[in-house]
């Protein structure tokens, strides 16, 4: 157990014949003691750059890494108290699964019997155990990949690293590991950063996640943070199933009365929704330009309210996904009801205020959150 720090961490590599890439870009970050954070973000967004100069495999370009209060960029990797589980394995073919396991424990010479008593037990813990005695050439993409996550979490080492570490497993397994590896973490108040691109994975396991695109840190918070506080329209776009409703809008005011303005595909007016009371202390909000966010789950069917009518209508065994057109603006909602209507069929919902976010376009910054202004109103 200890804190990990990044401090204004940055990764240019200077391939050889090609224009430099920056794989991570000032990224800043700091765990509270046995946290668990997910990284999560697309492919190249420079997540296995983070997690190879905290180990150590990689060089910083600049910036400072520490572990408690020590600075360990300069520090050997075997010195770092760093555990990873890499991205493609890296087991040892001449050992057998049990001593690529035991190999760092026996080496900080803990005693055999302990050893073999750990290796047991996190053995279990991934279901590993018949394939101790086989060697990696040996055994499937996935029991190598499970036997490289159990290496690096029998260390219990003070800041574990786990690169992707279900990747290559079946859906049903993966749900149960997690459950599991989450229970052990927590247990043994192992710090780790773990690497994913599944955000249900992320929501899962991290009691915080860092969402990363084009190696900028775009916001490091909780999962419910990120859901109903996102830093800026990329954060709002990515996290969440089905994706937020994004709409082009415009603050203005209607009989005296504070309004947002929707516009349709077309850059038509659409419809208005009432925003008075919405953000007019918190956030001082200048008429003009802004892009409108709506959670799915967050808009409500209702008897009266904006008319709209049935593009698609799924139920999908607990929850119904509607894509329901309201004057040329498309929406998709989610209920957990199953509606009958089908497409073509008239509709109403309602949007709460608590429902809406707003961003500045340029820069795509989140200027308003519909559930905070409503919090701080009631
Ligand atoms: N050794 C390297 N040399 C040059 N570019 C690299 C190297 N390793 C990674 N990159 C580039 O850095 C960016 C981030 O890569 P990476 O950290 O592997 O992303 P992720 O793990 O999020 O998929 C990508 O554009 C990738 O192509
Ligand atoms: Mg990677």
């Amino acid at each position: 157990m200890a804190t990990l720090v990044l401090d204004h961490l940055n990764k240019i590599y200077k391939p050889r014949g090609r224009a430099p890439v920056k794989a991570v870009d000032d990224v800043n970050l700091a765990s509270a003691d046995g946290e668990i954070i997910g990284l999560l973000g697309s492919s190249g967004c420079g997540k296995t750059s983070t997690l190879r100069m905290i180990a150590g495999f990689e060089d910083v370009s600049s910036g400072t890494i520490r572990i408690g209060e020590q600075p360990i960029q300069q520090t050997a990797p075997a010195r770092r108290g760093v555990a990873m589980a890499f991205e493609g394995y890296a087991l040892y073919p001449p050992l057998k699964i049990e001593d690529n396991i035991g190999f760092a424990l026996l080496r900080q010479r803990m005693p055999r019997a302990e050893v073999r008593k750990r290796v047991r037990d996190i053995a279990e813990l991934l279901e590993i155990q018949p394939i101790l005695e086989r060697y990696p050439p040996t055994i499937s993409a996935g029991q190598q990949q499970r036997a490289s996550l159990a290496r690096a979490l029998v260390r219990r080492a003070p800041v574990s690293l786990l690169d992707e570490p279900m990747s290559q497993l079946e859906p049903q397994l993966r749900a149960i590991l997690r459950a599991r590896i989450k229970d052990y973490l927590a247990a043994h108040q192992m710090t780790t950063v773990f690497v994913t691109h599944d955000q249900t994975e992320a929501i899962a396991l991290a009691d915080r996640i860092a969402v990363m695109e084009k190696g900028v840190l775009q916001q490091f918070a909780s999962p419910a943070e990120l859901k109903e506080r996102p830093a800026n329209l990329f954060v709002a776009s990515f996290i969440g199933e089905p994706p937020m409703n994004v709409v082009q809008a415009e603050i203005g005011t209607t009989r005296g009365a504070r309004v947002v303005q929707l516009f349709d595909r077309a850059g038509e007016p659409s419809f208005t929704l009432p925003i008075g009371g919405l953000g007019q202390d918190q956030i001082p909000l200048a008429p003009g330009k802004v892009i409108l966010g709506i959670r799915p789950h967050r808009i409500t069917l209702a008897d009266q309210g904006l008319q709209g009518r049935i593009q698609s209508n799924q139920w999908l065994g607990d929850q119904t996904h509607l894509l329901i057109e309201v004057n040329g603006i498309p929406l998709t909602v989610v209920t957990h009801r199953r509606i009958p209507g089908r497409i073509g069929d008239n509709l109403a919902i309602e949007i709460p205020p608590r429902a809406l976010h707003l961003f500045e376009p340029a820069s795509g910054r989140a200027l308003l959150h519909g559930g905070d202004a409503v919090r701080a109103a009631a």
